[in-house]
């Protein structure tokens, strides 16, 4: 499902002299159906700067990132960005650390609308998102709040609903378990695990070595580059 190839990455920092970070050098890595590979390293080894290239948020200097999107192979590196929406859409789940919350939108609403914008019908997707809230112990007091004010434990389970509310092929996880109790880690946990039964393939960070033994099928080391 994802085939990175040498991919390349040199930070330059224009406001700072010019000063150039080199954090990612031949980073290579495949991903097959149904798996889940951790990147695992330490802190500034460019696990986050390599899970922003998967989702396109990060142009590699060099390399290739092949995704598999319906029956073609899209290189991200090379696409348009037209295509790369269309495979974001469609293909790429994408659960940050953190939730970029839009004010005055309802935490249902900002949980359905992935889904919504392909198509499925208001209830379909009202129903989703409410029984992921459910499973993520929201309670149910919140869903007509904007997420804005919740604690961040809150909003980073508001981010995994919307994360896992489209069935995606590919799922790319930077560190979703990070402000979670044990009870909500696991509740992650489990999602992982039917995403991953359902055939998706998945890139994640996992601070929690518990949460990282559970779901990973392998770890793939970083930091070369350091
Ligand atoms: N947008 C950016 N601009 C400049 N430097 C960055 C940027 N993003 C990350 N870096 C630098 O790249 C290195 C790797 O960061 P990151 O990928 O976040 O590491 P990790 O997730 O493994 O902790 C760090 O030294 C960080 O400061
Ligand atoms: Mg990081």
């Amino acid at each position: 499902m994802i085939r990175v190839e040498n991919v390349s990455k040199t930070f330059v920092l224009h406001q700072q002299n010019g000063v150039r970070l080199p954090v990612l050098q031949n980073a290579s890595l495949e991903v097959n159906r149904g798996e889940c590979v951790v990147l695992h390293g330490h802190s500034g080894s460019g696990k986050s700067t390599l899970l922003r290239s998967l989702y396109a948020n990060y142009l590699p200097d060099e390399g290739h990132i092949h995704l598999r999107h319906g029956n073609e192979w899209v290189d991200l590196v090379q696409a348009p960005a037209r295509k790369v929406l269309e495979v974001r859409r469609q293909t790429l789940g994408w659960v940050s650390q953190f939730l970029r919350v839009i004010p005055r939108v309802s935490t249902l609403d900002v949980v359905m609308q992935p889904l919504l914008d392909l198509g499925v019908p208001r209830d379909a997707c009202a129903a989703k998102a409410a029984h992921l809230l459910t499973r993520l112990n929201v309670p149910e007091r919140l869903w007509h709040l904007a997420p804005s004010t919740f604690s961040g434990g809150e909003q980073q389970r508001v981010n995994i609903a919307r994360g896992f509310i489209v069935d995606y092929p590919i799922l790319l996880l930077d560190e979703p378990t990070a402000s979670l109790d044990s009870k909500n880690s696991a509740a992650v946990v489990e999602l992982i695990e039917q995403a991953k039964a359902r055939g998706a393939a998945i890139v994640g960070i996992f601070h929690d070595a518990t949460v990282r033994e559970r779901v990973a099928d392998r770890l793939h080391a970083m930091g070369v580059a350091s």
